[in-house]
């Protein structure tokens, strides 16, 4: 048998995940478990939240059952906790490499339960940091969805997760006295802090997943056509002609047969008027309109048409056209302005999707050409030409065993 240098007997390992509920944990212990499988590393995923609704069902949608003082619920998640811990031991005992134990596990004294029932074997905690408002709350409303809160309205379950969430605030210490631990900023793929003490096993490569943007299929969209299109108008808030809406219908009969739990589109009619249909042939869909995926901010030029800039404005026009990806419309943006948002409205469109096989953004002419930039290189100064035509699509993999850009026809 192998002695690793910490005096562990193997090099078998056991991931802790650590944060508050909704913060990612789940979706980057799937990553995780995804990608080691690809390197043939035997990896299974105890979750402990999987395992009390299996228990217990509807019973712990309460808060109440959260609440750290009650004794009754707190005996019922400690006993499932050691179960969990049980069958993770057993997997590692029997040929197993890496058990993720997928719970919050926020306070030190579990912690330190983990760390004894595990002193013969490497532990590697993760905690999951994420404190953006929007995002959180558009993930709980997602959460809701589970069988555990059919009993409730959709306010009423609102309340009780984001009560369950502050009594896990109440016993909540972040990671800092284990030996090998890393906070990750779940959102934006970043680590904030880390420290390794032992030669953990496959650490190289859980650090670089952690750190990936992955997405294993992202359908990108330009919303159909509308009646500033036929004007050669920018920007403004127009909806889709009857031209455009059949586009729509199209994109809905050709994807009715993938799976698209969601659909992230921008504030504006266009692209919702696009995703409705889309969504309508779906069984299980949800539309997340993003600011961030706005079509680029045209200021003092918004609803004229290039025409018109030209003859009311040629500084404007002329400037613009001589360096396209620099220039900001007065009182709007330019392309090098936009990039910020693009990226952190992509980031949240990842993180909500949680790892989803496929997901779907449906953009405009400007934010296409950036979310496609941030996943194929392309020298600054081409990125505003980018062809981000009406009637095909972008099916864009990134993932770190497959990169594939594809424009594709849909009718
Ligand atoms: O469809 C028109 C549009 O989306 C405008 O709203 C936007 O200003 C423009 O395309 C962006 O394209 P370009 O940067 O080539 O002007």
């Amino acid at each position: 048998m192998e002695v690793s240098l910490t005096g562990h007997t193997d090099n078998k390992l056991c991931i802790v995940m650590v944060g508050l509920p909704a913060r990612g944990k789940s979706t980057i212990a799937r990553k995780l478990r995804e990608n080691l499988a690809k390197d043939h590393i035997g990896c299974r995923i105890f979750n402990n939240g999987q395992l009390r609704r299996r228990i217990r069902g509807q019973d712990t949608s309460r808060p109440e059952f959260y609440d750290p003082s009650n004794e009754a619920g707190m005996k019922l998640r400690e006993r499932i906790a050691l179960t969990n811990l049980d069958r993770a031991r057993r997997f590692l005992e029997n040929g197993g490499q890496v058990a993720i134990i997928d719970a919050t596990n926020v306070s030190r004294k579990r912690r330190e339960k983990i760390e004894s029932f595990f002193n013969d074997h490497n532990i590697l905690f993760i905690e999951c940091i994420n404190n953006d408002d929007e995002i959180l709350d558009t993930s709980i409303r997602h959460k809701i969805r589970l069988p555990e809160f059919r009993g409730l309205s959709a306010d009423l379950a609102m309340e009780s997760f984001k009560q369950r969430i502050s009594y896990y605030k109440s016993i909540y210490s972040p990671l800092g006295k284990e030996k090998n631990f890393v906070r990750l900023d779940s959102l934006n793929n970043r680590i904030l802090s880390e420290e390794i003490a032992d030669e953990v096993p496959f650490y190289d490569q859980i650090r670089d997943f952690l750190v990936t943007d992955s997405v294993k299929n992202l359908f990108l969209i330009r919303h159909g056509e509308t009646y500033f299109n036929l004007e050669n108008r920018i920007g403004g808030d127009s909806s889709l002609t009857s031209n455009g809406i059949r586009q729509a219908e199209a994109l809905a009969k050709y994807f009715q047969k993938k799976n698209i739990p969601f659909i992230f589109t921008s504030k504006k009619k266009r692209t919702i008027q696009t995703a409705e249909p889309i969504q309508r042939l779906q069984p299980s869909c949800t539309i997340v309109p993003l600011e961030e995926f706005n079509e680029i901010d045209s200021g003092v030029c918004e609803c004229m048409s290039y025409e018109e800039i030209r003859h009311q404005m040629p500084e404007v026009y002329y400037a613009r056209k001589e360096d396209k990806y620099n220039y900001v419309y007065p009182g709007g943006e330019g392309y090098v302005t936009m990039k910020e948002r693009v990226d952190r409205g992509i980031k949240k469109a990842l993180f909500l999707s949680g790892g989803a096989e496929n997901i779907m953004i449906v953009g405009h002419r400007a934010v296409n050409r950036m979310i496609l930039s941030h996943f194929l290189y392309r020298r600054t100064e081409d990125v505003p030409y980018i062809y981000i035509p009406q009637d095909k699509f972008y099916h864009i993999v990134a993932t770190q065993y497959k990169k594939l850009f594809q424009l594709k026809p849909y009718q």
